[in-house]
């Protein structure tokens, strides 16, 4: 799963209002190339809308997004996310994720919550709010002290189609994540064709590596 993880370069941060739409909306995502999505759990359907894609799109990868506590690790695994992610870094919710071998990607900022999240054994790591704490400038600095530790930063806050590029070919920097290939309004307003197309329009720019390959 982390070199599953780790091979898609774009991931979708989406947030769903009403489980109904989680399938369409994950079929919209597929159909655009990109195999990875990530549920965020900031709506009452986030955990069902987890269990209803992996049941019905068993090649897409769905994650986990913004779990703040032990409870919504535990909820979300239960819901069969293969990977989490957060914002900032909770010990307890990086020792739960790995209790049952899912990869967990925390977020950091600083030069010491990197130290902080090595030190518990975390590698992929969530740069989050990229735009806002510095963007690119700031990740080319933090290559300087943490360039040779194996880090893998995913950039997310602030990422849209006339930065992605620039924050891919940023050291560190394994992917970018964000909402504007799928946003709230575009799911509530089922709006697939649009996702698929921007979806698509994101695959387009991607670095030739970077590009997922559908089966
Ligand atoms: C996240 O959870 O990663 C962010 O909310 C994504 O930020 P964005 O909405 O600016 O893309």
């Amino acid at each position: 799963m982390l070199e599953i993880l780790t091979g898609n370069r774009v991931i979708p941060v989406v947030e769903i209002e009403h489980a109904d739409d989680a399938v369409p909306l994950a079929q919209a995502i597929a159909a655009g190339g990109i195999g990875v999505l990530e549920v965020a759990l900031r709506t009452e359907a986030a955990f069902e809308s987890i269990r209803r894609i992996r049941a019905s799109l068993p090649d897409l990868v769905v994650g986990a997004g913004t779990v703040q506590t032990p409870e919504q690790a535990r909820q979300a695994i239960g819901a069969g996310a293969q990977f989490g992610m957060a914002p900032g870094l909770n010990r307890r919710i990086v020792s739960d994720f790995r209790e049952r071998s899912i990869p967990f990607v925390p977020g950091i900022l600083t030069p010491t919550e990197i130290e902080n999240a090595l030190a518990l054994g975390c590698r992929l790591l969530k740069f989050f709010p990229a735009q806002a704490a510095g963007g690119i400038a700031y990740l080319k600095a933090l290559a300087g002290p943490f360039g040779n530790l194996d880090l893998h930063i995913c950039a997310t806050g602030g990422i849209h189609p006339s930065n992605l590029r620039q924050y891919l070919e940023t050291p560190l920097v394994w992917a970018v994540g964000g909402s504007w290939i799928a946003t709230r309004q575009q799911i509530t307003g089922k709006q697939w064709s649009a996702i698929t197309t921007r979806a698509q329009q994101t695959v387009d720019q991607l670095p030739d590596t970077g590009r997922h390959e559908q089966s």
